[in-house]
C-alpha cells in the first residue's frame, strides 16, 4: 500500500523532514485500508460530491492544492525575505493532509458513493486531525488541517493555514453552484 499511496501522492517526497514524510505516509496508507475506496478510485472519483457532473477528480484537485499552496509560499518568501517566515514541511504536510478524514466521509451503498454515518456526524476538519494525531503529526501540521475549511474562520489561522486556506477555496469556489 505504501508503494501505491506515493504512486498517487509524489509529493509526500517534497517533505524534507524524514520522520515527518512518514507520518504522512502512514496516514494515508491507514486512511485507505479503512476506506471504501482504493488508491485507484481516488484518481477517479469526483472531488465533491456536491458539485453536479464534476469531471475533476478528487486526486487532480488535492495535489493541485498543494501545488498552488507551496507556489504561493515560495513567492512570498522570496519578495518578502525575512519578513515573512514559513515552514515549508509544515506546509506541505498540512496541504497533503487537509482532506484525508474525507476518506472516512465515503459510503459506498449499491455501488453508488454516498456519505457515510461518520461523515454525517463528523466533518472532515475534525476526523482528518484524529487521524493525524493517530500518527504523531506535530501542532502545526494539526492546525492546518483542522482550520482549512470554514471551521477555522472562527478562529486565528497560522501563516502556513492561511495559504492552504487559499489555496483550497481557489479552486473550489469557481465550481460551487
Ligand atoms: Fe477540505
Amino acid at each position: 500500500m505504501r508503494d501505491k499511496v506515493l504512486k498517487i501522492w509524489p509529493e509526500i517526497n517534497w517533505i524534507e523532514d524524514k520522520k515527518l514524510r512518514e507520518k504522512v505516509l502512514s496516514c494515508w496508507v491507514y486512511v485507505i485500508e479503512n476506506s471504501v475506496l482504493s488508491p485507484e478510485d481516488l484518481e477517479v472519483i469526483p472531488f465533491s460530491l456536491l458539485i453536479k457532473d464534476c469531471k475533476i477528480s478528487f486526486m487532480n484537485h488535492k495535489r493541485t492544492c498543494v501545488h498552488l499552496a507551496v507556489e504561493i509560499a515560495k513567492i512570498m518568501r522570496n519578495n518578502f525575505g525575512n519578513e515573512i517566515n514559513i515552514n515549508m514541511d509544515y506546509l506541505t504536510a498540512g496541504a497533503i493532509l487537509i482532506d484525508v478524514g474525507k476518506l472516512i466521509e465515503y459510503d459506498k451503498v449499491d455501488g453508488n458513493l454516498t456519505t457515510s454515518h461518520t461523515g454525517k456526524l463528523l466533518r472532515h476538519p475534525f476526523s482528518g486531525v484524529a487521524i493525524a494525531d493517530r500518527f504523531g503529526l506535530p501542532p502545526e501540521v494539526l492546525h492546518i488541517i483542522a482550520y482549512h475549511a470554514k471551521e477555522g474562520d472562527l478562529s486565528k489561522r497560522s501563516t502556513e493555514a492561511i495559504i492552504v486556506h487559499h489555496a483550497d477555496f481557489v479552486i473550489f469556489d469557481p465550481f460551487k453552484a
